[in-house]
């Protein structure tokens, strides 16, 4: 009998097969190229299709096996006790909220999504699933919410984390609110867990503007790439006082 195996989806589906599609068409131009007699123009192509492969390959490794890996490490480095309330932003098909919850077997995970089109197959029910196949849906729930105006009382959990899923908030205020609920959320010494590609500096700034503290912004290395250096992700850290 095969077992059944969760299943997390694609970040942001077409900007892969963007970067996928465009560099095998360039390379395919790049042959026509080389073949009219047309050097130069030939090895542009050549080199630009060869960089965009290069990128699909690196954002399909992230999507699918380094950022796991990432939070892996991330979460084991915080040495849970085992009894903590655990809150995902923007949990998706719930990678990072499941990997928290095998994590905290006395405790809690709770994931908060709109369930946008920015992860291929993205639904409360997809996550409840993936929570079901990895044995720890006794202690997941899912709430249908904006992480701008987060549906709980102030200190409810001890640890907040979120990955790649701010930056889908379009304006600045809007992802400085979210920033904001998530600190909000915190119990006195609970701990931010927060992982994006852009605008990093950014949830610093706000987090210490909100008096937090142990704020920093770390580099995540080249298992977080999103098809290549331009795209890092940083990791920002932060703790209640
Ligand atoms: C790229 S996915 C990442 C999902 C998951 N964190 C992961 O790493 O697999 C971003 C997620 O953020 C969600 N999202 C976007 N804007 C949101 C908002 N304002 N409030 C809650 N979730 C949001 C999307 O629906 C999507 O599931």
């Amino acid at each position: 009998m095969t077992e059944a195996r969760a299943s997390y989806g694609v970040d942001a589906p077409m900007v892969l097969a963007g970067l996928a599609l465009g560099g095998v068409a360039e390379l395919g131009v790049a042959a026509a190229c080389f073949a009219a007699g047309w050097t130069i123009l030939a090895v542009i192509l050549l080199v630009g299709g060869l960089m965009l492969v290069a990128g699909a390959a690196f954002y399909a490794h992230t999507t699918l096996r380094g950022k796991f890996r990432v939070w892996d490490a991330e979460l084991d480095a915080l040495g849970l006790a085992g009894d903590e309330r655990v809150l995902d932003l923007g949990c998706g098909r719930g990678l990072v909220l499941i990997k928290a919850a095998a994590r905290v077997p006395a405790g809690h995970a709770t994931g908060v999504d709109l369930w946008t089109s920015d992860q291929s197959g993205n639904s409360q029910d997809a996550a409840f699933a993936n929570a079901r196949t990895e044995g720890v849906a006794g202690r997941v729930e899912l709430v249908t919410g904006d992480m701008r105006a987060l549906p709980f009382e102030d200190g409810t959990f001890d640890l907040v984390v979120s990955s790649l899923a701010v930056h889908n908030i379009p304006d600045a205020d809007g992802r400085a609110k979210a920033v904001a609920e998530a600190l909000r959320v915190l119990r006195p010494g609970g701990r931010l867990r927060l992982a994006d590609f852009r605008h990093t500096a950014d949830y610093a700034t706000v987090l210490r503007e909100q008096g937090a503290v142990d704020v920093e912004v770390r580099d995540l290395g080249w298992r977080f790439w999103y098809g290549g250096p331009h795209a890092r992700t940083a990791l920002v850290g932060a703790r209640r006082p």
